[in-house]
């Protein structure tokens, strides 16, 4: 049994939980399925070594300060971690680490399946149908757009962005990619191609987004960005909210600017822009993408793992600020 006090600020599923009730002395939890308000969170953390927190916590310096200079780690149960205060993490010693690889898989299919949903029109015709407007079968209802031989943008090369572009090889898609620098890996094993931005944005006839939120990707799909793209065009965004100016793409998908988007992420979740709100060009799921049983458990487990390998003395497997270790 490990002597420290840990703090988990939301459920998440029992494979971790139990980790932590198991291995941890002074284990504590938010019991409620939701998320804390600041002043409980600030309350919560007081006098931990670690927090197991979620992507809905913003980790400031004014939350490490509330824990106390003891607090050694916060394991974020995301791959994310931009609501954590990285530099304040390190300037206070405190190890942060979060949890990839473990749901690549899932955001990718569920990338799929939004962009197929969204240029397949399979919401707005459902609720067509539900609506009992299916009156008879007609050439022209509810067209979208094929897939087989298009081109496919993806923005964000990663581990996620690649899965992305691995699963297009199905369609024989043409797949364009843009990064901070080019990726050999996508290149050898889907023959994608390295473009600029710009010839992303005005070749692609579906563009996916798998940035990190950081202060270079914030608003990175803007107006000006949006006006490139090809009026038959589909965006999707699985990555962070803030990576697309909400009220910019609302009037685009508005003035049918853009064909469509499908959206799993919002600039101020939970909050939804109303104007996309009011549209059928677009399709809103609540965050969900890496939402499977197989993936969520394995979060859990990895999220608990990093804790109590960092309140061990160990390099946590999943370190972040890396500047913070020293061996
Ligand atoms: C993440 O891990 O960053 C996702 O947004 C939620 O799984």
């Amino acid at each position: 049994m490990l002597e420290a006090r840990v703090y988990l600020t939301r459920p998440i599923p029992d494979a971790g939980i139990e980790m932590l009730r198991e291995q941890i002395s002074d284990f504590h939890m938010n019991e409620e399925d939701r998320v804390l308000s600041r002043e409980e969170l600030k309350q919560a953390v007081k006098g931990c070594d670690g927090i197991l927190s979620l992507l809905t916590d913003k980790m400031d310096a004014e939350v490490m300060d509330a824990a106390g200079p003891q607090l050694k780690v916060i394991a974020n149960y995301a791959v994310g971690f931009d609501n954590i205060d990285l530099q304040a993490a390190t300037e206070r010693g405190v190890l942060v680490t979060n949890t990839p690889g473990v749901l690549t898989d899932a955001t990718a299919d569920f990338a799929w399946a939004l962009l197929m949903a969204t240029a397949r029109r399979i919401p707005e015709s459902e609720r067509y149908a539900r609506a009992g407007k299916y009156k008879a079968w007609g050439p022209k209802l509810f067209l979208g757009g094929d897939f087989v031989g298009r081109t496919l943008g993806i923005i964000g090369a990663g581990r996620i962005g690649s899965a992305m572009a691995k699963r297009a090889t199905g369609w024989n898609m043409r797949i364009l990619y843009t990064d901070v620098q080019p990726n050999p890996n996508i290149e050898k094993e889907v023959g994608a191609q390295f473009v600029d931005m710009d010839t992303l944005l005005k070749e692609s006839d579906y563009i996916s987004i798998h940035v990190p939120l950081t202060p270079e990707t914030h608003h990175l799909i803007d107006e000006a960005a949006l006006r490139k793209m090809k009026p038959t065009a589909y965006l999707v965004n699985t990555s962070r909210g803030p990576v697309i100016d909400e009220a910019a793409l609302a009037r685009a998908l508005k003035e049918k600017v853009i064909a469509g988007a499908g959206l799993d992420v919002f600039e101020e979740e939970p909050k939804i822009h109303p104007d996309l709100l009011e549209l059928e060009n677009v399709v809103i799921t609540p965050h969900i993408a890496s939402a499977t049983h197989e993936t969520r458990n394995k979060m859990a487990t990895m999220a608990a793992t990093n804790l109590i390998e960092a309140l061990r003395g160990n390099r946590p497997p999943n370190l972040v600020n890396v500047d913070v270790w020293k061996d």
